[in-house]
């Protein structure tokens, strides 16, 4: 099976997955992380070699209050919990996104946490937390102005090589795989630069739902596409 190097995911569901039980939406958010952890020991198990999650968008911070709290004290739960293992199974832990906005105590907590992990090599763990794929690029162009400004670069050394290395994915190659739980058919400011040619899998069902098996089938469908980078099929054969 030809497997994904990079798996990256919009787990997307929690709320409605609640209601559905007519639980408070935090309910569905707290069975998600239980998610988390088993899709990135399957991800590790099939062979995947980054798996990125998007797990708090730039838009979600205008979500009322207590949700957010939630969310972040989920995440100061996983990271707690998880780091010593995550390092023992040899996965790096690395986050992405505008984490200047966090309080300073989640900060560290991120410092602390991609260090442990720093010299796992078998999986990376790519957590985008307070990211937005439009200010990212913005950024990009910000950093590279004032390259150009410094005279560190030239307008003819920007290419889409060298623009790659101001985006926060600039240490790993981009998604062959997206997946979106639970049917919307959009991107939500994942990722803009990056998933240019990603195949895209989007399944109806809810994150909190989606185990491992549901992982798998994704993995599958993807093995099955063929991806021709906009040349045509026989250029593929002519090639491999
Ligand atoms: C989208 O569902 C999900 C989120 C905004 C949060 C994702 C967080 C987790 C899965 C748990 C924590 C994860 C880590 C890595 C610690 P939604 O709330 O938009 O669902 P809805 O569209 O049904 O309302």
């Amino acid at each position: 099976m030809n497997i994904p190097y990079h798996v990256a995911i919009i787990m997307d569901g929690n709320g409605r997955w609640a209601k559905k039980k007519r639980k408070p939406r935090i309910f569905g958010h707290k069975e998600g992380m239980n998610r988390v952890r088993d899709i990135v020991s399957t991800a590790k198990t099939k062979g995947v070699k980054i798996l990125s999650l998007f797990a708090f968008s730039s838009e979600n911070w205008s979500r009322p209050k207590e949700e957010v709290n939630f969310l972040f004290s989920l995440l100061e739960e996983f990271i707690k919990k998880e780091v010593k293992e995550l390092a023992k199974n040899n996965i790096g832990l690395q986050f992405i996104g505008d984490l200047d906005q966090l309080p300073v105590k989640y900060n560290n907590l991120i410092k602390e946490a991609e260090n442990t992990t720093k010299n796992c090599d078998g999986m990376l763990l790519n957590i985008a937390i307070s990211y937005g794929g439009k200010q990212e690029i913005i950024n990009a162009v910000k950093a590279i102005g004032k390259d150009l400004l410094a005279g560190k670069i030239s307008i003819d050394n920007i290419n889409e090589e060298t623009f790659r290395n101001y985006l926060y994915t600039k240490n790993m190659p981009e998604p062959d795989l997206l997946i979106r739980t639970s049917g919307e058919m959009r991107i939500s400011n994942f990722m803009l630069w990056q998933l240019a040619y990603t195949e895209i899998y989007v399944t109806d069902t809810l994150w909190p739902d989606f185990n491992q098996d549901e992982f798998v089938k994704a993995i599958e469908d993807f093995s099955k596409r063929e991806r021709r980078f906009g040349k045509i099929s026989e250029q593929l054969k002519d090639t491999s």
